[in-house]
Formats: structure tokens, C-alpha cells, sequence
């Protein structure tokens, strides 16, 4: 099998191979701090080792859990927010038909998401349909307390208990949180739900090889295994035994803070593939909330092209020169479209017969990098030899590498996010939560 692949060179009329070279011993101490433990966070290394630690038991529990869920479901809920859902969504959308939603004849249940936004049509519309249907629910929350599943829960637990009984509706009901603390934990503890365990050393953005991504990700019918052994071989190319020079987590880390010094303060995640849209968001994540802090770190942005070339791109060409590119390329389409021949030619498209779609698709993406880094945006590719588990294994692993890595190089914790609680405290003083009664006095004299 083959490896992802990280190209930089497109970076280096930008800046200098030589001053990436120079970040050789600053990378490989960031490396050597986060399997040594000394560097900041280190209680939250979990993921580190994560994918080699897997062992057959805790596959074998995650994928009986899984197939409970889809002998007994036409559809499954799966309730979380940030990194306790971007994760598996990104991989089922990424190795899910597109049309998926629409296929009457089945092998596996159709997943949905809820508790990761507070749209009360959305949960509205959920409910709706919902009903009379025969669905489960994976509910996932490391602190067991975050507002916004605990909410859709509640929700929906009352409305399988409806449908199906109590009794029954527990047996759908799977819960993935802290070994012990936390209302989820709780409830789940008295209501005798399956559960699986996240730990504490496991921050939501680096959980998806846990339970909180291999679950919903087994219920969709794909093979975890496989994915997990594509983070296995990343974990060993990404490691501190690998040189500099061959190691594509090093190598990232480097460019892309040497991007950040020379002013390239906005970074774009880029797909070809409309199914990779939620790798952006969960990569949008894993960057924003590790690097975003102390009034630093680079901006992640992500887009779909072409798509977006027909809306950002104008930005990306002329906007202002702050940005740098990171295609995710997929090198081998899953499928073949030849483009057909057509006599009377109307639509002028003749000069496409024969073609394979893709490769159209292959030369929109090389014209749009030369037409980028000509317009003054600095190029980086990591290329996929295809779409499949093994290949996102591998992908996920090098992100989350490269990101502990980066935020060591530019002198954060990569593993907290304090800024995250800002809201919480001024909704709760809002909404007059207990506890919170001097806060919403002075929130309420502000607004
Ligand atoms: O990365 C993180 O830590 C966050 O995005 C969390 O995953 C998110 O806030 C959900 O938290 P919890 O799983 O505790 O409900």
C-alpha cells in the first residue's frame, strides 16, 4: 500500500526551502516533546499512541455495538458537537454514496446528527421525521454536560421511549462519555445504556479513532478497521524516529508556521471532492481550537472547488495576499464517467469526448494552483492514492500529528481551549441558570 503524500515545493517561491530547513531541530523538539510528555498539555496525549493501542476486544465491542444499531435501525441519531461529531461525519460523508439519504433498498441505517446546533426547526423537522421510524441514538459527551446535546437527548429520548417503551428504547440508546463524571454518565449508569468510555487524556478534536468516531462510523457500514490501520502506519511515518526531511507531519508543521512568520496569516483547506466538505470542518477545528489562542495562530478557513471557485475563488485570486493553500487531492476517482461524444455539438464540448469526468476534475485543479500561486498564494498538496478507510486513516492521523507539532512550534497549547467558555457563561447568565445569578445581573445591565 501506498502513503498520503505532502508536497511543500509550490510554497517556495514564498518562502525559502532554507528557512524551512531551519525549523529541522525546533520540529523535531516538538515531536520529541509530545512522546516524552514535557511539553504543554501533556495530560491530554492520549491520542498519541491511540491507534496502535487498539486492540481486537475494543474492535470487536465497537463493532457488536455497531451492528445491534443496524440490525434494529432504519436510522441513527448521532447527538454531539465539535470534535464528538465532526470526526465521524467527515469520514461517513467522505466513503458514503452521495445519494445515500435518497436509496430505498438498504444495507445500512441512514446516520443524522443532532445536538450540534440549537435550530429548533432543525430539531423540529428531526422529530418529524422521525417518527413512526425505527431509529437508535449514539449520544456523545466527554463532559457529559454540554448544552447543546444534552438538549436534543432529552428530546429524543423522550420521544424513542414513546414510540418504542422504555424498555426497548434503552437497548438503542448507546452512550459514549467520561468513565464517571457527568449527567450523561449518569443517566446512563441508571438507565443501564451501553456505553463506551472516553479518556481523560483524549480532547474531543483528537477522538475520532474512539468510540466517539468508530462507532457512528461502524453504524454507517464502513471499516474501521481498515481506518485504523491507516493511522497505524501514519503513526509510525509521523514519528520522532522518522528524519526531518521524510517526515510529512515535520514537514507541515514547518511550512506552515514559516507561512504564518512571513505574513500568510489565513490558511485554506481546499477539496476537489465534494464528499471531503466535512474533512474541512473537522480539520477547521483540530487547527482553530489548538492554535487559535493567546492572539495567535493561523486562520483556518476551508472550500469545495470548483464549487467555491465560482464564489471565493475571487477572493483567493486578487483579495488581500494573506492566504495559503492546502489541497486535498485525490489522485484516483472510485468511479470512471466518460464524457460522451455528441453530433451536433451545441454546447461545444466535443474537445471533452472521451475524457474521463476526472479528468476534467485534474485539470481545474492544476489550472486553479497555477493560477493561484501566480496570483500570489502559496501552494501545498497532500494527495490521497485514493478515497478509501486506509487513506483517511492516514490523513486524520498526519492532521492531528502535525497539529500538536505546530502548536508546540508556535509556543501554545495545542490540546486546550479556554476560549470556548466565553458563550457558555453568558448564555447560562442569560437563560438565568442556577448557579449563575451574578452574572446575569450584570449581563442584563449590559444589554
Ligand atoms: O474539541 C473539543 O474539546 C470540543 O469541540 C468538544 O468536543 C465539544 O465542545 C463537545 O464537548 P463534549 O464532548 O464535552 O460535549
Amino acid at each position: 500500500m501506498e502513503n498520503i503524500k505532502l508536497s511543500i515545493d509550490k510554497a517556495f517561491g514564498f518562502v525559502s526551502e532554507q528557512n524551512v530547513a531551519a525549523y529541522k531541530s525546533q520540529v523535531n523538539e516538538a515531536n520529541k516533546a509530545l512522546h516524552n510528555g514535557t511539553g504543554k498539555g501533556s495530560d491530554f496525549l492520549g491520542w498519541l499512541h491511540l491507534p496502535s493501542s487498539i486492540n481486537e476486544a475494543h474492535l470487536s465491542d465497537i463493532e457488536n455495538t455497531a451492528k445491534i444499531l443496524r440490525d434494529n435501525c432504519d436510522v441513527v441519531v448521532v447527538i454531539g458537537i465539535g470534535g464528538s461529531y465532526l470526526g465521524a461525519k467527515a469520514v461517513i460523508d467522505a466513503l458514503s454514496n452521495s445519494f445515500d439519504w435518497l436509496q430505498t433498498e438498504r444495507n445500512s441505517p441512514v446516520v443524522v446528527y443532532a445536538g450540534q446546533n440549537i435550530g429548533e426547526d432543525y430539531l423540529y423537522e428531526l422529530q418529524e421525521m422521525l417518527k413512526n421510524k425505527k431509529f437508535g441514538i449514539i449520544c456523545i459527551s466527554k463532559s457529559g454536560t454540554t448544552t447543546e446535546p444534552a438538549l436534543a437527548f432529552r428530546l429524543l429520548k423522550t420521544q424513542l421511549e414513546a414510540q418504542q417503551g422504555r424498555a426497548a428504547a434503552k437497548k438503542l440508546i448507546v452512550a459514549i462519555t467520561d468513565k464517571s463524571r457527568g449527567a450523561l454518565r449518569t443517566l446512563a449508569t441508571q438507565e443501564g445504556y451501553k456505553t463506551f468510555i472516553i479518556e481523560d487524556n483524549i480532547g474531543g478534536r483528537y477522538s475520532v479513532l474512539t468510540p466517539v468516531g468508530l462507532l457512528p462510523i461502524a453504524v454507517a457500514g464502513l471499516d474501521i478497521r481498515q481506518l485504523v490501520a491507516g493511522a497505524i502506519k501514519m503513526e509510525t511515518v509521523c514519528g520522532p524516529e522518522t528524519a526531518f526531511e521524510e517526515n510529512p507531519a515535520a514537514q507541515y508543521a514547518a511550512v506552515r508556521n514559516e507561512l504564518y512568520k512571513n505574513g500568510k496569516g489565513i490558511e485554506i483547506l481546499v477539496n476537489f471532492h465534494p464528499k471531503l466538505h466535512f474533512i474541512g470542518e473537522w480539520w477547521k477545528q483540530l487547527y482553530g481550537e489548538s492554535e487559535g489562542k493567546e492572539n495567535k495562530g493561523i486562520f483556518p478557513a476551508a472550500v469545495d472547488f470548483t464549487t467555491d471557485l465560482h464564489s471565493m475563488g475571487q477572493w483567493i485570486q486578487e483579495g488581500e495576499r494573506s492566504i495559503f493553500e492546502t489541497v486535498i487531492s485525490v489522485k484516483a476517482s472510485n468511479y470512471t464517467k466518460i464524457f460522451p461524444h455528441d453530433e451536433s455539438n451545441l454546447d461545444g464540448l466535443n474537445f471533452l469526448a472521451g475524457k474521463r469526468v476526472d479528468e476534467v476534475n485534474k485539470m481545474a485543479e492544476l489550472g486553479t494552483m497555477i493560477a493561484h500561486i501566480d496570483g500570489g498564494v502559496p501552494n501545498l498538496k497532500v494527495e490521497l492514492p485514493s478515497l478509501n478507510e486506509y487513506y483517511l486513516g492516514q490523513l486524520l492521523y498526519f492532521f492531528e500529528k502535525a497539529c500538536g507539532i505546530s502548536g508546540y512550534v508556535l509556543g501554545v497549547n495545542p490540546f486546550d481551549q479556554p476560549g470556548v467558555e466565553a458563550y457558555k457563561k453568558n448564555m447560562f447568565a442569560l437563560l438565568e441558570k442556577p448557579g449563575f445569578e451574578a452574572e446575569t445581573k450584570a449581563i442584563k445591565a449590559r444589554i
